[in-house]
Formats: C-alpha cells, sequence, structure tokens
C-alpha cells in the first residue's frame, strides 16, 4: 500500500504544467480501436488510468507503442476477446470499450465496469442508446453481452446529459448505417476532443460541445494523429492550491475557458487571479469572502472541482455552501476535513461550511480520486503532518503529483508500507 506524507503550510513558487486529460484520454483509447491502421495520440497522461486501458488493448491483441506522452495504437491484428473483469472493474472508462466494439465487429462481451463509488454509477443510458441502435442485450449477473445484426442511425434522446453515455453512443454509432442524432447530449469539451479525434479518423461527426449531436455513419476509419486537450480538472485542482499556498503559482498549458465556472467562483471569493491565453497566475490572499457552490454539467461547475473547493472555502471568511447535483456519494472527503478542523455539517446533498478554520496535520484517507485531491489540498493548507492513506486513487488521475508538487516548493512524498 503506498502513502502519501506532506508537511504543510509552505509558500508554492513557480509553474505547474498540466498533462493532458484523464477524462478525454480514457474514451480516445478505446475509440483507437475503431479503425485497422495505425493511429497516434500525443499528450497522453502517465497515470495509472491510462496503464489500465493499455492492458486492455493489449488483452484484445492490439498492437501498443508508448513513446514520451504518446500512444501509437494499431488495431490491424486485434480479435474480439471478451473483456475480463478484473480488466474492467480497474476503472470506469473501460465501459467506452462497449461502444467501441459494438461499433466495430457489432459485438462487445465485458463485465460493468469499476471506478470511484461517487454514487450508483449505472449504465443503463448507454444500454438504451445502443438498443436504439439496433443492439440486443443479455445481462448474466456483472456480464454484458451486447450485439446487433446490423447497427441503424437513430435519434436518442438522454433523459441526463451523461458524458459517459454521449461519448459511448457516438462511437457505436460512428459507422452505423444512416444518421444518428443524440439529443440532450452533454458538452464537455473532452466529448468535442473525442468526436475531433473521430473525426479525424474519417467520422462525420457534427454538433458535439452543443446538446445536439449529429453522426452520419461511414463504412471506413483509417489513420491519423491527435492531441489530447489540456487536464481541466488537474488544471482547477492545482488552481485551489495556488489559491490555497501560491506565491504566485503559474498553472501552465491550459484552456482557460475551460475552468470559467471555477475562475469567477474564486474571483468572487477575492483570490488574486491573473488569467492568460494559456495559464493562469495565482496568489494567495490573506482573506477570502464565504462563496457558494451548485454542481452542474458543462459549463456549469464541474462536480469534479466540489471536494478540493470545499478546502478553499474552510479558509473563506463566514458560511459556504456546496451543493452537489450529479452524484449522491460525494461528500466522503468531508469526515476527513473535519478532522483537519473544518468546521462542516452535511444534510442532505449540501455541505455547509463555516470559516475560516485553522487545519491541523492527521491521518487521513483518499475515499475516491478527487477526495484524494481535496486531501492534498488540505495538506499543504494544514500546519504540520499529514498522511494520506488509499493515494492509489489519487494516481489513477494526477501524473507526477509528488514531483509537480515538489517543484514548486511542496514538500511531498510517497511512501510503500
Ligand atoms: C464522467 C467523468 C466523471 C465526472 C462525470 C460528471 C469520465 C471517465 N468520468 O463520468 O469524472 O464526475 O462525468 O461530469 O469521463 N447516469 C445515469 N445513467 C447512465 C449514465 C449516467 O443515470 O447510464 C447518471 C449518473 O448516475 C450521474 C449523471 O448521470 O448522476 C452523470 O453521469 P455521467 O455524466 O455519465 O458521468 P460519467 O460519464 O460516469
Amino acid at each position: 500500500m503506498k502513502i502519501m506524507e506532506i508537511e504543510g503550510e509552505r509558500n508554492l513558487s513557480g509553474t505547474i504544467r498540466i498533462s493532458g486529460a484523464k477524462n478525454a484520454t480514457v474514451a480516445l483509447i478505446p475509440a483507437a480501436i475503431l479503425t485497422d491502421e495505425e493511429v497516434t495520440i500525443c499528450n497522453i497522461p502517465e497515470i495509472t488510468d491510462t496503464e489500465a486501458l493499455c492492458d486492455i488493448l493489449n488483452a484484445l491483441k492490439v498492437d501498443v507503442k508508448r513513446a514520451s506522452e504518446s500512444i501509437i495504437i494499431n488495431p490491424e491484428k486485434m480479435e474480439n476477446i471478451e473483456i475480463a473483469e478484473s480488466f474492467s472493474k480497474k476503472l470506469r472508462a473501460s465501459y467506452y470499450f462497449m461502444g467501441a466494439l459494438l461499433g466495430k465487429y457489432k459485438k462487445a462481451v465485458m463485465y460493468f465496469p469499476g471506478g470511484c463509488s461517487i454514487g450508483a454509477r449505472p449504465i443503463d443510458l448507454h444500454l438504451k442508446g445502443f438498443e436504439a441502435l439496433g443492439a440486443k442485450i443479455q445481462n448474466e449477473g456483472n456480464k454484458y453481452i451486447v450485439e446487433a445484426e446490423e447497427l441503424k442511425g437513430a435519434n436518442i434522446y438522454l433523459d441526463i446529459a451523461s458524458v459517459g453515455a454521449t461519448i459511448n453512443i457516438m462511437l457505436a454509432a460512428v459507422k452505423a448505417k444512416g444518421k444518428t442524432v443524440i439529443d440532450n447530449a452533454a458538452k464537455e469539451p473532452e466529448i468535442v476532443n473525442v468526436a475531433t479525434f473521430l473525426n479525424n479518423m474519417g467520422a462525420k461527426i457534427t454538433g458535439a460541445g452543443t446538446s445536439t449531436i449529429k453522426i452520419e455513419g461511414v463504412t471506413h476509419l483509417g489513420k491519423c494523429f491527435h492531441e489530447v486537450i489540456p487536464d481541466r480538472i488537474e488544471a482547477g485542482t492545482y488552481v485551489i492550491i495556488g489559491a490555497l499556498c501560491g506565491n504566485p503559482l503559474k498553472i501552465d498549458n491550459i484552456i482557460p475557458e475551460h475552468i470559467d465556472s471555477l475562475l469567477s467562483k474564486l474571483e468572487e471569493a477575492g483570490v488574486n487571479l491573473e488569467i492568460g491565453a494559456d495559464y493562469v497566475l495565482v496568489q494567495k490572499s490573506e482573506k477570502y469572502k464565504a462563496t457558494s457552490i451548485k454542481t452542474a454539467v458543462y459549463p456549469g461547475f464541474p462536480t469534479d472541482l466540489q471536494q478540493p473547493f470545499t478546502v478553499l472555502q474552510t479558509q473563506c471568511n463566514g458560511k459556504s455552501k456546496t451543493t452537489e447535483t450529479i452524484w449522491e456519494n460525494r461528500f466522503m472527503h468531508i469526515p476527513y476535513l473535519k478532522e483537519l478542523g473544518a468546521n462542516i455539517e452535511v444534510k442532505n446533498q449540501t455541505a455547509t461550511i463555516i470559516g475560516p478554520s485553522k487545519l491541523k496535520g492527521c491521518e487521513v484517507v483518499a475515499t475516491d480520486l478527487r477526495a484524494g485531491a481535496a486531501m492534498v489540498a488540505a495538506a499543504l493548507t494544514a500546519e504540520g503532518k499529514t498522511t494520506i492513506t488509499n493515494v492509489e486513487h489519487i494516481l489513477r488521475g494526477y501524473e507526477q503529483i509528488v514531483e509537480k508538487l515538489t517543484n514548486v516548493g511542496a514538500k511531498i512524498r510517497i511512501k510503500e508500507i
């Protein structure tokens, strides 16, 4: 087991370069199997979710080569083999192989995906989308057999603007016969990045980034070169850390527009920001105003930044509220923030935070990926040493977090115990 030790209350200054987006990468890698030719994707983050997807590619006999920050995928000799549960349960995004295999072979056999325990996380909308395209679904316990004689374009309305369902339906529909329209589609930048990749391969997708996506089916997808967008959640996490400890901290290689909702909320709290074309410079200030947030689908305040943001709220003067509307179980970090000294009450889906509170280091747990990021932000702010257990969650999504924070002056290390 790995633990992380952090000595807090240090000023952080310098530059943190943001890596490629995890949530785009985890869809792009499965999407790459839709061709039979070689594709190169650059700006791939070195995180354990990337490794887990490469393991699935290897199991499917896809040729995978890794170079620095790039991946070269050649599915010429791939076979449509059942994906074992030991692979699918390692991460949520393994479900993108369902759409990609269905789109390519009209058949996918795999198990229910894993991922953070932040809510029920059903996949009913994905499956309904596949059915609308002509697939039949058999379900034996955790195992799903999704099969179609023919995939035909359809009009699909998503009851919830789900990121996963939008991408998975796109993957299944790119080679379907005729036109597919996804209404109430999710609009996250990662969806645009995946649609651009598929279009570079020869797909005909329009409207990605709006709530109506149109896909004209094609018979062939070819080789291409593609770049992953910067990770807006990693960027947002470090901007929040900058607001807590920056002196100043430059968060570089980002698309600031992708974190507009966060930047507006930080400005409302009184955080000192300089927003450039591809960076944000953030300087800690002594006094912050209480600021409330409510998570929403993009371009609303991202649920994935809610947990790190609550750490900043512990340092704001007065009563702040955080309301979580996407996941029903995303306050698991709160008991640990309270152990660190925060004053927080959770009622239903709202946390009320009264600040400012002096945080003091202790032993805490990274219960999930973004809860782990919140623990890192809190530990950097707290007096003394904080030990975080279950750091495997953090390493699923933050590339070289120890190196990046050490380079700007943090005292942080990971120990194997
Ligand atoms: C993705 C992100 C995750 C982020 C989330 C919301 C990836 C790998 N993960 O997760 O980091 O927190 O978007 O921005 O990109 N739902 C259903 N039925 C379905 C699918 C979803 O009811 O078939 C519900 C979910 O329970 C949830 C909501 O829809 O309440 C949003 O989920 P969704 O957008 O699908 O999240 P993910 O794609 O799993």
